[in-house]
């Protein structure tokens, strides 16, 4: 039985993550955090008593704290935990093209977002995950933070935030094997996936190679579900198989 803590469950790839999960019978709760009151808002829409929906924004560390101190208080201590939250353009932030057009406050918002926040809601969390018992911290990566895999070039920012973020992981899960010996992290790949974030950019997308949030997420499911603590600090496809870093 899963207790699951969705960071960035209410919208995108998260909210399927979210609904995917309240649709499993072996699910025991789902806590879907979210940024925005929309989405928290728009949470109610779910009509499921194993839900709860919490506010939490992963640039500020008063509300990581807040949420993180209801765990095991009035909020179910996780087994499961994916990271969902993330951006690759807000307001006047889009994805740089060339060196020309990369900006130092730009790429701090994505650093701040896709990199450092993930971090500090794994340190905020983590210490109150069971230490003996099998779970599951996974973080929504991207491909193209492969440093391998760069063959186009363009997004300096997403594709840095990104190969931080997998970094990130990679060491803390070698801290878990001391901390948390049956906790298996995971930064995963979920595939191209026609959410807000990929809008603006899907006519560049194979045909076949875009998947409904629904398929993303009940693969990102299986495969992180799947993992063993011997796989910890993997950074893997949405099909499992590993991506060069
Ligand atoms: N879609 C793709 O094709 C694709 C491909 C590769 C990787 N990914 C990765 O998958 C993850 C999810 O992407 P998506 O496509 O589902 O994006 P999305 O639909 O734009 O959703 C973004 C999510 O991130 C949350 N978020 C953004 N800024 C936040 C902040 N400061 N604090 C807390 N939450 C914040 C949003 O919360 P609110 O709803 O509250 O705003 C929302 O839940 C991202 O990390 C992305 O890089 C996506």
């Amino acid at each position: 039985m899963n207790s699951a803590l969705i960071i960035g469950g209410g919208r995108g790839i998260g909210r399927a993550l979210t609904e995917g999960l309240l649709s499993r019978t072996d699910t025991r709760n789902v806590v879907a955090s979210c940024r925005s009151q929309s989405s928290l808002e728009s949470l109610q829409a779910i009509d499921d008593e194993r839900l709860q929906g919490v506010h939490l924004d992963v640039t500020d560390d008063a509300s990581i704290d807040a949420m993180a101190s209801r765990l095991g208080e009035d909020l179910p201590v996780p087994n499961l935990v994916i990271h969902a939250a993330g951006i690759l353009h807000e307001d006047d932030i889009e994805p740089e093209k060339s060196l020309r057009q990369c900006r130092r406050d730009a790429m701090r918002r994505l650093f701040e977002v896709n990199s450092i926040g993930p971090l500090l809601v794994a340190q905020a969390v983590i210490p109150r995950m069971a230490r003996k018992a099998r779970g599951h911290y996974a973080v929504l990566s991207a491909m193209v933070g492969s440093i391998e895999d760069n063959r186009l070039g363009g997004w300096y920012s997403y594709r840095a935030s990104k190969a931080a973020l997998n970094q990130l992981l990679r060491t803390a899960a070698i801290e878990c094997r001391r901390t948390h010996g049956e906790l298996c992290l995971t930064a995963i790949h979920p595939g191209t996936t026609d959410t807000d974030l990929s809008a603006p950019f899907q006519s560049n997308v194979k045909p076949g190679k875009l998947y409904t949030p629904e398929q993303s997420a009940g693969r990102i499911l299986d495969v992180v579900l799947g993992g063993s603590p011997e796989d910890s600090g993997r950074f893997v496809n949405w099909d499992g198989n590993p991506i060069a870093w």
